[in-house]
């Protein structure tokens, strides 16, 4: 008897098999690094990332290592960050944004300003306009295959944000998480960090493992005392082991192997959500996605009304899906509600023919619902 075909599109996990190469890697580093290190990854210290582990940063980065920060993970050191940050503050984020972040961020109690998406970056006017007509704390954005959308920032539009941010004060923040994760061919161009900014926040979740839980933020040599001070009375040292486990994962290479490899295990899953978006849902999705671990979808004819019916029908299809209005600022909801349903799409952890399967099983359930 054949088992029961399903995908789960809701979780941005990586691949099984991924992880499973990882094993030897990681018992023989932890083990390597701990005999290594000793009493130095065991004890309490390190407050601002294991030592070795942000000189290679700052190195990558070409910046002092003193203005690296390195964390439990990237939203560890976002949420650090926007605790460091006057409550209440305005933040201003794109239309649609990592869900978690902005949850993170109203627990602060910042208010969020959402700016337009196209498919170059973000609505330069926009961006202008809101920052002239607030008090903005930070602009916080993912300009490499953003998560929700898969938008990859042009240069130039890159640039400019950073300039209007300069102009008008405000800390410009980029989240590169999937800077590395580009599985077109192309690589993605590096962001320049000068004394000023922009800040820069990373993950190595995506790129090694989430269990390991290590990421990392670069910020001006003026705050770093500031941020300190936050994570000292937060949680006094990071996780030590598995930033020096990475650490070592990155001088002997390994980690840029294990990069490339990922972007070769993906390539062909990211073109199958593509062909299948392109022929199930044309128009449906603003660019073709290029890398990262996301695509949106928009449901034109699934109303408010017609959301659960469409999400339990999908269930039981064997297809999981959830509205993604968390990744939504307030003043972008009510608009993109009446567009229709919104969700996000995750595809590396599934081989070509599940994800062209998934979207079809979606497609037909939209359209019974029609
Ligand atoms: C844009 C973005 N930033 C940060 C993270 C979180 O990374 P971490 O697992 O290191 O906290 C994610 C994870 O999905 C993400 O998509």
């Amino acid at each position: 008897m054949s088992e029961k075909q399903s995908i789960n599109f809701l979780r941005g996990v990586p691949a099984e098999e991924a992880l499973s190469r990882l094993i030897p890697m990681a018992s023989e580093g932890y083990e390597k690094v701990i005999r290594r290190y000793g009493t130095d990854v065991l004890q309490y210290g390190h407050f601002t990332g294991f030592k070795p582990l942000r000189d290679l940063i700052g190195s990558f980065h070409r910046v002092d290592p003193e203005r690296v920060i390195v964390g439990n993970g990237g939203l560890e050191v976002i949420s650090l960050f926007f605790k460091s940050l006057p409550r209440e503050s305005n933040i201003i984020v794109e239309e649609a944004s990592y869900d978690r972040v902005l949850l993170d961020a109203k627990c602060y109690g910042h208010h969020l300003i959402g700016v337009k998406l196209t498919p170059e970056g973000i609505d330069l006017n926009q961006f202008r306009d809101l920052a002239n007509k607030n008090a903005v704390a930070a602009f916080y954005g993912i300009p490499f295959h953003q998560n929700p959308t898969g938008i990859n920032y042009t240069e130039e539009n890159r640039k400019d944000v950073e300039r209007i941010c300069r102009e008008y004060g405000i800390p410009c923040v980029w989240d590169i998480c999937y800077q590395a994760l580009r599985y077109d061919g192309k690589t993605n161009g590096s962001i320049e960090v000068s004394e000023w900014g922009p800040i820069l926040t990373s993950s190595f979740t995506k790129t090694i493992s989430p269990g390991t839980k290590c990421g990392y933020m670069i910020v001006p040599n003026h705050y770093v005392g500031h941020l300190s001070g936050i994570i000292a009375n937060t949680r006094i040292n990071p996780n030590l082991p598995t930033q020096a486990f990475i650490a070592d994962f990155i001088e002997s290479r390994r980690y840029d192997d294990f990069v490339k490899y990922l972007c070769n295990l993906y390539r062909p899953r990211m073109e199958a959500l593509n062909t299948a978006l392109n022929s199930q849902f044309p128009g449906a999705f603003p660019v073709a996605i290029s890398g990262g671990f996301f695509a949106p979808l928009t449901l034109e004819n699934i109303s408010s009304d017609k959301e659960a019916t469409f999400i339990e029908s999908a269930k039981q299809a064997g297809v999981g899906v959830a509205a993604a209005w968390d990744a939504l600022p307030p003043n972008c909801k009510e608009e993109k509600r009446k567009k229709g349903l919104f969700i996000r799409l995750t595809f590396p952890a599934y081989e070509p023919d599940k994800i062209e399967w998934g979207i079809l099983s979606l497609k037909e359930t939209a359209d019974r619902l029609a």
